[in-house]
């Protein structure tokens, strides 16, 4: 019988901090890459070579598995990432769950069985999804975590954002304009790794403000897979319990920060308190530039597409990836590949969003023309 693929090995440390790891190999007989280089002959699919892979459709298979299309983020990782697999001459199968656990791991048995040489995963529920891992694995297939990681389960790589990092950001932003204060935190949804770091990179911020009593958090929930709907009935409530007394909001996304705005505005509180979010969402950069939002954090989408897409293929040739960072999923240190988030605020939109053709400045700004 197959066993699942074991850990990845760091070989060397890179100046910067990189490091290359290799594709071990199983019992089975998949090479270590270490000792044989060159990808063409490398098994990466159960009993079939990459070289049969080559002759049976000319083509390397990626199967992407999305946990929602939601938010406007995930239209682009979905567009960007068709785009940079193709480019590199792959084939690229894409289906998204809905939110809906057992409806991504019946697409992913879908797309398994079509023969994808390596599976893309952003999982709904973090935990679920250890089952798809298993299921991949026990077809020989690697199995690349994107965006969020996958618990609790031998993944071969991550490739993501520094997600704590996006919460210092947030953090640090709203800290400087609120150094006292009450402060309402909406988190993510808890089935989301990603909402957890997010957190506690806030709360490394924050904690110290908070022992010495500068800083009360007031109220702190998730916001159930991330709807803005949930994200109001959160923001009425911290609003009621406390008399509408806040100084501060800290939204884990642009969609939740949507929702909590709206329960401001309800309130008549709209642009009065410091507001960050995520994502750099159209919506928010909009409300930024119109004083609705203090800021989000922009995650270059185009750079993550790009380079999963790019470690999806030779993850599935065989080949060496560098990774930069190890990050603790439960069950294993897994290698990652972690990229910089982004502060936007109205000083920066047009040197980051606008520059990178993340947004058209005309859809930014309409028609007028900011000083
Ligand atoms: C992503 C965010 C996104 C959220 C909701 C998180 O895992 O990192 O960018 O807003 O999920 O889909």
């Amino acid at each position: 019988m197959r066993r699942g693929i074991r850990r990845w090995r760091p070989l060397l440390a890179l100046a910067l901090g990189w490091t290359v790891v290799v594709a071990a190999c199983d019992d089975a007989g998949r090479p270590n890459v270490a000792s044989a280089p060159a990808a063409t002959s490398v098994s990466n699919r159960a009993g079939e070579t990459t070289q049969t892979v080559h002759q049976r459709n000319g083509k390397i298979k990626i199967g992407f598995s999305m946990a929602t299309l939601q938010e406007e983020r995930w239209r682009k990782d979905r567009d960007m990432f068709r785009a940079a697999g193709e480019a590199l001459g792959a084939e690229v199968i894409i289906m998204a769950a809905n939110n809906d656990d057992a409806n991504q791991i019946s697409q992913v048995e879908t797309m398994i069985s079509q023969g994808v040489d390596i599976l893309v995963v952003t999982p709904h529920n973090a935990e679920a999804a250890a089952t798809i891992v298993k299921k991949a694995h026990s077809a020989g297939i690697k199995v690349l975590a994107y965006d969020r990681l996958i618990k609790n389960a031998d993944i071969d790589l991550y490739v993501s954002f520094d997600n704590e990092k996006v919460g210092e950001l947030q953090a640090n932003a709203i800290k400087a304009l609120v150094p006292r204060g009450k402060y309402v935190y909406i988190g993510g949804a808890d089935t989301d790794n990603n909402a957890h770091l997010f957190k506690k990179g806030v709360f490394n911020v924050l904690q110290p403000y908070i022992d010495r009593g500068d800083i009360t958090i007031v109220y702190d929930q998730w916001s159930k897979d991330w709807t803005p709907r949930s994200a109001l009935s959160n923001m009425r409530e911290a609003l009621r319990a406390n008399g509408n007394r806040i100084d501060a909001l800290i939204a884990a996304n642009d969609a939740t920060a949507g929702g909590a705005i709206e329960a401001l505005a309800e309130q008549g509180l709209a642009g009065r308190i410091p507001v960050a979010g995520q994502d750099a969402e159209l919506a928010a950069i909009r409300r930024i530039a119109g004083g609705g939002q203090t800021m989000t954090v922009y995650k270059p989408i185009k750079l993550l597409a790009d380079k999963a897409a790019e470690l999806a293929v030779k993850l599935a040739m065989g080949e060496t990836v560098e990774t930069n960072r190890k990050l603790n999923n439960g069950k294993i240190e897994v290698p990652s590949v972690l990229l910089d988030p982004i502060a936007v605020d109205k000083t920066n939109i047009d040197d980051t969003v606008i520059a990178d053709g993340f947004h058209s400045r005309e859809d930014v700004y309409g028609n007028v023309k900011p000083k």
